[in-house]
């Protein structure tokens, strides 16, 4: 698949002559199968182990900073999963009592703690294998929210996809960046704190900017300083 894309991607971007220079109808079918899964519709929300993650009641209720679970989101392109370990951090016997979650709750952490294994949590956003590794430190260093790809994480008892992650819709933001960067760009050290985010481009939308909790922030001034100028060649994000 690389090598058919990546010689394809130089020479003839089109459907047509995707399937004349593959020439294969199994090649084509398998591209399409993996152009259109169902991983990355909006509304995407597999059913998870056990009894799932709760990022309602973890990030929005108890407040943990997305980082304490995704280490490397600030440093690395992968925004990883935390491993058993870090739920077991609070899940063990003998933290969070047994009032106040029933043991029948967590055990399934504590099966996979005790027997060394990891959790398989099934993925809910995923870009195409033609897709470069997608950048998530330069995105959160660049000042754009979680929120802006993911939607109020902090709400969902179970994550769901929210945002199409189409070629389109990447750079949409991309372009705009040099032209109305307000809508996409928050001050870099709230770029977590979703619930702010959400009610900051509200008021904006509104025409209330005075009122939001980010009041004087001016993106464009992120964009200057940082001299930020995301890429729209096609090398960028593909092989
Ligand atoms: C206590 C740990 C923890 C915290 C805190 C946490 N997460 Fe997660 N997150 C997980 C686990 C475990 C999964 C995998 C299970 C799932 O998808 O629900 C996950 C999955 C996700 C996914 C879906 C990944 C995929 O498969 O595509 C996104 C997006 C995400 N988290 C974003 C966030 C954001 C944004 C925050 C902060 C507002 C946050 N998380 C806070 C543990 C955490
Ligand atoms: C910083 C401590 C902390 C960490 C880390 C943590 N939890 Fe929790 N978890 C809690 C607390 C506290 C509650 C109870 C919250 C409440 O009911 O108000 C809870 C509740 C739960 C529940 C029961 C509520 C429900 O969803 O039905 C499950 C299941 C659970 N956690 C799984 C996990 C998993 C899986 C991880 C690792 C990805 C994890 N927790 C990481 C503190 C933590
Ligand atoms: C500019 C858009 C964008 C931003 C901002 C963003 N993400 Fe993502 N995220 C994505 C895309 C796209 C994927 C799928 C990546 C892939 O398939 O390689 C993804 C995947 C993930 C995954 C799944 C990783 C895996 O290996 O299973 C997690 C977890 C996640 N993001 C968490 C976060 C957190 C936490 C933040 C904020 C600190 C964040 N993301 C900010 C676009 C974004
Ligand atoms: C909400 C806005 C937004 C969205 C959505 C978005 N990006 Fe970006 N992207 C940016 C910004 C801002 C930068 C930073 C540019 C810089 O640092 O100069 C960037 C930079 C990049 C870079 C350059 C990385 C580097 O090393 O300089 C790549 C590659 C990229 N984005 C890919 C993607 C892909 C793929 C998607 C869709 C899945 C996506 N982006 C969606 C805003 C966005
Ligand atoms: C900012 C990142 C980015 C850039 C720049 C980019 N692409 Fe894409 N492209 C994507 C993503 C992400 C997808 C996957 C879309 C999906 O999953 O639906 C994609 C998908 C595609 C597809 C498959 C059909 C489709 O639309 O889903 C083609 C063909 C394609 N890109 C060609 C190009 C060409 C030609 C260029 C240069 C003019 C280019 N791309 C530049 C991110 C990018």
């Amino acid at each position: 698949m690389r090598v058919l894309f990546g010689k394809w991607m130089n020479s003839l971007p089109t459907f047509g002559a995707l399937a004349a220079f593959g020439g294969l109808c199994a090649v084509v079918g398998g591209f399409w199968y993996y152009a259109t899964p169902k991983y990355w519709r909006v509304g995407y929300m597999p059913i998870q182990p056990g009894t799932g993650f709760n990022h309602q009641l973890h990030a929005g209720k108890l407040g943990i900073d997305c980082r304490y679970c995704h280490t490397n989101v600030e440093t690395s392109p992968e925004a990883n999963i935390p491993s058993v370990s870090t739920c077991y951090g609070c899940h063990a016997e003998t933290h969070v009592s047994s009032q106040i979650v029933p043991d029948a709750k967590v055990q399934f952490v504590r099966d996979a703690y005790a027997k060394n294994d990891s959790i398989e949590w099934r993925r809910v956003h995923k870009v195409p294998d033609y897709v470069r590794n997608f950048p998530h430190n330069v995105h959160i260093n660049a000042g754009v929210s979680c929120f802006s790809c993911h939607g109020q994480i902090m709400g969902m008892p179970i994550v769901a996809q929210t945002q199409p992650m189409s070629m389109g819709w990447c750079l949409d933001c991309h372009r705009e960046m040099g032209v109305n960067p307000q809508n996409r760009i928050v001050p870099q050290d709230k770029v977590t704190s979703l619930h702010e985010v959400q009610q900051h481009f509200t008021l904006l939308a509104g025409g209330k900017a005075g009122e939001s909790p980010f009041k004087g922030f001016d993106a464009s001034k992120v964009v200057e300083a940082l001299k930020l100028a995301p890429p729209e060649n096609c090398g960028a994000c593909h092989y």
